[in-house]
């Protein structure tokens, strides 16, 4: 299976989705998220970073005043907010190639550089449904996730969160 749409009806359980994701992610792994203000791509990070054993203790928010932000896990994170990029260059003059060869890279606002993203990467599409309910939209066109992405539906209650 390589789409798949699920509603998350609360900011937990779009955490809890991230998390799952979190717990499948390998070095090399892009996850490319796309969605509105709001629409709640940082959110799936905390999730996603709860799910690569991030320490609780570390702060996982979009990059402000560093264009990157790393965190510690199971895999090195590599969390960016290209809404601050002028672009697909900037992106590879930060060394995407080498984070990817080092770690999983999260990138928020991804179409605005999806020129310089590997073809193998997952892609996160989130749209808001109401205050508390967003569509998330997981697709990979070249990678093989339905192991996971299978029984992603029924985990997603029962999976325990800190966000
Ligand atoms: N089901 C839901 N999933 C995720 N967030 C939700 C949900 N329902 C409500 N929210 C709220 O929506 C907001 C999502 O914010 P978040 O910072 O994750 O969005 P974003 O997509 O990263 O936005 P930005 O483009 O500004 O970085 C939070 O305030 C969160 O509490
Ligand atoms: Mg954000």
């Amino acid at each position: 299976m390589n789409r798949l749409t699920i509603t998350t009806r609360s900011p937990a359980q779009t955490s809890a989705l991230g998390a799952i994701i979190g717990r499948h992610v390998q070095t090399g792994t892009c996850i490319a998220l796309d969605g509105p203000l709001g629409a709640g791509k940082t959110q799936l990070v905390k999730g996603i970073a709860i799910g690569t054993n991030v320490p609780p203790d570390v702060m996982v928010n979009s990059p402000t005043f560093v264009i990157v932000n790393e965190y510690p896990g199971r895999v090195r994170l590599f969390h960016i907010d290209a809404y601050r990029l002028s672009g697909s260059p900037e992106i590879v003059d930060l060394g995407i190639d080498e984070m990817l060869a080092t770690g999983v890279v999260l990138i928020e606002w991804a179409q605005r550089v999806a020129d310089a993203l590997p073809d193998d990467r997952l892609n996160v599409s989130m749209a808001h449904v109401s205050e508390t309910e967003r569509e998330v939209t997981l697709q990979s066109p070249i990678h093989d996730h339905a192991q996971w992405m299978a029984n992603l539906t029924e985990n997603l209650d029962n999976t325990p969160t800190h966000n």
